[in-house]
């Protein structure tokens, strides 16, 4: 074939992608076919046709190259060009108000007089395309803000996502935000489908669908998107405000919500909420509230940004929904340290999208204090991702049944005790308790702990209750061979009629051991943590590996000392040295160290050695979450306490301090800005 006819090819082929392309557009976008079913098959089949004989010509923004990617093996991580920003929330109209009065402030305009673009928060999983020159390069989850995954080959797959941009005015480089969400009606056709694992909520199953690695099972996921912001642009845009950037962004042909309103002060965003409010249910997908961004470009830029909020946005959250039903019955749960917890079962009703059938009753104090008994008829609300609790009893059955606490461990008979003062019931069986052991366990393979992957909660409790584990050594001796027996036995119990969900393919097989043994080598804290001592968390643990440097030397702590370390209190620094004293987790200890376990000391990362010096955070931080000053901290072999005593090194201080400033004035104890710290760590 000479060049030329290569060229005309290609003409050729370019114009049928963008006839497809508009022709897609119009049925998924707009949902607006203008074309019958046959035309467009003909037209697509044509494509595919030529793409066959010509397969050097296919390009990447081929509408025939949306699913079939080979599955990755691990999600590359990629830097967002502009960092990927949250928003700050109201849940009140008092602090809209503040809200609002802060603008006025800061911009010298009376907030009434003020454009807002109202656009409803979609609960999805937020998203940020790269396209070069109209092409779609790379897509990425938020991730931290700054480094998101790379999930293109998922993304591609949603059809109302453009490869290549309509319009010609298109720059060079452009980053395209916004939420990728599976509708209501979506996530109950997955739901349906699902033969093992529900998932909990519409936005869960989207997040679920774009972290998969094979984008064949997120081709089959009915998954959609909506836009609503640009990151980087290497070009300027002429535009003056958000509502021309939504008009913007829909003429390159992504979809765009069409509840988003431009309105006038707080009494139009207002309006607007309870609009959008009362239509909620009808709503085809979830929204948790409203986003108002201040609708002028300028002004935006003007107010910039705090922390990692911008102060031109803020989104009026939503009150959890609230649904009346009834208890039939309740349970109660043993926990890893051996709490009670009672449950109650629901007769099954929706909220928000979601069939409820649990709620937490918290402790008994709780049911005394709500006058809860089995029968009732009770509100219910679900608030995000938090397991559904009762709100007060609505209307009191005549036949009520009272909630007593059980004498004996509901899963191993072992008495229950409950001190005076104590909300908490706790199951003294501590060691024998199938509960306390399974919880355990599956507190030391979590992420923050172990991070032993490929061990579901169910699996971890099967292996328990077939005597493959009895505590957490055990999981050094699995192999293939016990776990490949575990699986057979599990068909031949199947084969006598008794029901078991989980299935291990010789791969999972693979990948749990793979994962136990990379798991040995890891940070002393993260060990600290996995061991579950009671009040002992995630910061703790890592104070007492900065402190202690090795697990010889804090096994061998004395009381007095641990108890110097300034976010200890006397309860903890109990548990810490009890636990050390006891035997059975000494020998557990030298049991797992004797199955290879490498115990690293966190890394310092800075010149300067601030080891052992306490440090105290007050306030709103500029560049950094409090989370990640606290590591940072931490991670440079510092520590990092609640309350200000002469211990402590300094105070560090951000945005409106609260009483800690106060203290540290009063103590003398030294004041520092973040930046100073910075310095100190010489970032
Ligand atoms: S604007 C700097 N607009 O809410 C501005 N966000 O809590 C950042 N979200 O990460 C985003 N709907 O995932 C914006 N209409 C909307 C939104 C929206 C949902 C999500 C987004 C963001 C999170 C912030």
């Amino acid at each position: 074939m000479s060049i030329k006819d290569t060229v005309y090819i290609k003409k050729d082929l370019e114009k049928l992608r963008d006839k497809i392309n508009i022709y897609n557009y119009q049925y998924y976008v707009l949902d607006n076919s203008k074309i019958s079913d046959h035309d467009y098959d003909v037209l697509f089949q044509k494509l595919l046709t030529m793409e066959e004989m010509f397969p050097d010509l296919i390009t990447d923004d081929s509408p025939s190259q949306r699913v079939g990617a080979s599955p990755l093996s691990k999600f590359e991580a990629v830097n967002h060009k502009e960092p990927m920003l949250s928003l700050n929330n109201v849940f009140k109209s008092e602090d809209l108000n503040l809200y609002m009065e802060r603008l006025e402030k800061q911009l010298n305009i009376d907030h009434k007089k003020m454009e807002f673009s109202a656009e409803p928060k979609l609960d999805g999983l937020a998203i940020n395309l790269l396209y070069e020159e109209g092409i779609l390069k790379i897509a990425t989850t938020r991730g931290d803000g700054t480094t998101g995954e790379n999930v293109t080959n998922n993304i591609r797959t949603i059809r109302t996502i453009p490869l290549r941009l309509l319009g010609k005015d298109v720059p060079k480089t452009i980053e395209i935000r916004g939420e990728v969400y599976i509708s209501k009606k979506g996530f109950e056709f997955i739901n349906s489908d699902m033969t093992e694992k529900k998932f909990a909520n519409p936005r869960n199953a989207a997040a679920g669908s774009i972290r998969q690695l094979d984008s064949s099972i997120a081709a089959n996921r009915p998954l959609d998107a909506f836009f609503y912001s640009i990151g980087f642009s290497s070009d300027e845009l002429k535009i003056k405000t958000q509502s021309d950037l939504l008009e913007k962004i829909t003429s390159w042909g992504f979809k765009v919500s069409n509840l988003n309103k431009v309105v006038i002060g707080q009494n139009g965003c207002e309006n607007f909420y309870n609009n959008i409010f009362e239509k909620r249910e009808s709503i085809p997908f979830e929204i948790d509230g409203i986003v108002y961004k201040v609708n002028d470009l300028n002004m935006q830029k003007k107010l910039g940004f705090i922390s990692r909020a911008p102060r031109w946005a803020i989104a009026h959250k939503f009150p959890a929904e609230e649904k009346v039903t009834i208890i039939e019955k309740v349970r109660f749960q043993v926990g890893r340290t051996g709490v009670l917890t009672p449950v109650a079962s629901l007769r099954p009703i929706q909220v928000g999208g979601v069939l409820i059938r649990n709620a937490t009753l918290h402790n008994m104090d709780e049911i005394k204090k709500k006058d809860i008994h089995i029968g009732d008829k009770v509100s219910i609300r679900r608030a995000g991702d938090v397991i559904p609790e009762i709100v007060n009893v609505v209307e009191k059955n005549i036949s009520r049944k009272k909630i007593s606490l059980p004498k004996k461990c509901p899963d191993c008979n072992s008495k229950i005790e409950k001190a005076k003062d104590m909300a908490f019931a706790k199951c003294t069986g501590k060691k024998v308790c199938p509960s306390q052991k399974k919880g355990a366990i599956i507190h030391y393979i979590s992420k923050k702990a172990m991070d032993i992957q490929g061990l579901g909660d169910k699996l971890i409790g099967r292996l328990v209750d077939e005597k493959l584990i009895n505590d957490i050594s055990d999981l050094y001796k699995l192999d293939e061979i016990k776990l490949q027996n575990f699986v057979m036995n599990k068909a031949i119990r199947e084969d006598s009629g008794k029901e078991y969900e989980i299935t291990l393919g010789d791969k999972s097989i693979k990948n749990i051991l793979d994962s136990i043994q990379s798991s040995m080598n890891v940070k002393l804290s993260n060990f600290i943590f996995s061991l579950g001592i009671s009040e002992v968390g995630e910061v703790t643990a890592r104070n007492l590996s900065n402190k202690y440097k090795t697990i010889d030397k804090l096994i061998n702590a004395k009381y007095e000392d641990i108890i110097e370390l300034r976010d200890i209190g006397p309860i903890a620094a109990k548990n810490i040295f009890d636990f050390f004293q006891d035997k059975n987790n000494l020998k557990l200890i030298q049991s797992i160290i004797d199955s290879g376990l490498k115990l690293n000391v966190n890394k310092k990362v800075s010149a300067t050695n601030i080891s052992d010096e306490i440090y105290v955070i007050t306030g709103k931080l500029k560049s950094k979450s409090r989370e990640e000053l606290k590591n940072l901290i931490i991670d440079n072999g510092g520590i990092v306490s609640n309350s200000v005593t002469k211990k402590t090194y300094a105070v560090i201080v951000g945005d409106n301090p609260g009483s800690k400033l106060d203290k540290a004035k009063k103590l003398g104890v030294k004041v520092i800005s973040e930046e100073k710290f910075y310095e100190r760590i010489d970032i």
